[in-house]
C-alpha cells in the first residue's frame, strides 16, 4: 500500500495519457493519491479526477506562482469547491522565492488568506515553500496554522527548521529529491523525522527520482522514494509504505 501525497495529474504533461497512467499506477500498488491544485481551473480539474477515480483525492487552492490572478471572489470560490466530499485539503499554498512569479507581498497575503480559509473549513493545508523558509514558518506561526496542521510538501529545509515545523502540528513530506546525489541535508532530516510525522510523495510530473531523473514523473516512481527512506531509516520498504500511508490517512481523514 503506497500513498502518493502530492501529484499534479491535471498538468498538461498528462494530457495524452492521464487516465492510462492513473490506472497503471493504481494497479501497480499505489493505493491513494492526493492531487494538489495550482489555481481555480486546476482545482476544478482536481475535483473531476477525484470523482472519476476512487483512489484519488483533491486539494483545492492557489499556488504562489498564480496568486497574482486572485481577486475578491477567489476565497468564496475555493470555499465552495472545498465543500465537495472529495476535497481533503487546501493546497498547494505557500511561498516561492526561487521563481518569484508573483510579487512576494502578494504571495504572503494570499498564503495567509488561504490558511484562514482552511481554519474556517477545518481542513489541513498543503504547504509549498521554496527558498522562503523563514517567511513561510513565520506566517504559519502568526496565522496559527497549527489549529488545522497539514504538510510541508517536498520538504527542502534544514533539520532545525524541521523541528519547528513538527512543533507546529505539521507533517513533513519527502519527495524524489531524497534520491539525488546532493541530498545530504534531506537525508539528515529523514534520520531525525519521527515515523509518525513522515509522508512520501512524487510531485509528479516534476521532480523525478533517480534512476529516472529527467523523464516525466508519475506515482509509480514513489517506490524509489520509499526505498531510499527505508534505507536511511533502516526499516523495510513495506514498513515505510505502511507507516506513511497510515499517516496520510490520518492527516487527510481518509477511512
Ligand atoms: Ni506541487
Amino acid at each position: 500500500m503506497l500513498f502518493d501525497t502530492h501529484a499534479h495529474y491535471d498538468d498538461e504533461k498528462f494530457d495524452n495519457d492521464r487516465y492510462e497512467v492513473l490506472k497503471r499506477v493504481h494497479e501497480g500498488g499505489v493505493s491513494y493519491i492526493i492531487n494538489a491544485a495550482s489555481n481555480i481551473a486546476s482545482s476544478i480539474e482536481c475535483i473531476g479526477l477525484a470523482q472519476e477515480f476512487d483512489f484519488v483525492y483533491a486539494a483545492v487552492g492557489i499556488h504562489p506562482h498564480n496568486v497574482s490572478e486572485s481577486n475578491d471572489n477567489t476565497i468564496v470560490t475555493l470555499a465552495d469547491f472545498a465543500g465537495h466530499e472529495r476535497v481533503v485539503a487546501i493546497g498547494e499554498i505557500g511561498l516561492d522565492y526561487y521563481y518569484d512569479y508573483s510579487p512576494r507581498e502578494i504571495q504572503k497575503y494570499w498564503f495567509a488568506k488561504q490558511i484562514n480559509l482552511a481554519k474556517d473549513l477545518k481542513l489541513p493545508i498543503i504547504v509549498h515553500d521554496r527558498d522562503a523558509h523563514e517567511d513561510t514558518l513565520n506566517i504559519i506561526k502568526v496565522e496559527r496554522a497549527e489549529e488545522v496542521g497539514g504538510v510541508f510538501h517536498c520538504y527542502s529545509g534544514s533539520v532545525e527548521m524541521a523541528r519547528e515545523v513538527l512543533k507546529h502540528n505539521f507533517y513533513i513530506s519527502i519527495g524524489g529529491a531524497v534520491t539525488f546525489k546532493n541530498a545530504k541535508k534531506l537525508i539528515e532530516v529523514v534520520k531525525m523525522l519521527p515515523n509518525d510525522r513522515m509522508l512520501i510523495e512524487t510531485d509528479c510530473p516534476y521532480l523525478t527520482p533517480e534512476p529516472h531523473r529527467g523523464k516525466r514523473n508519475d506515482s509509480g516512481y514513489i517506490r524509489y522514494v520509499a526505498e531510499k527512506v527505508a534505507e536511511i531509516k533502516g526499516i523495510s520498504v513495506e514498513e515505510v509504505a505502511k507507516i506513511t500511508a497510515n499517516n496520510a490517512k490520518t492527516l487527510f481523514r481518509i477511512v
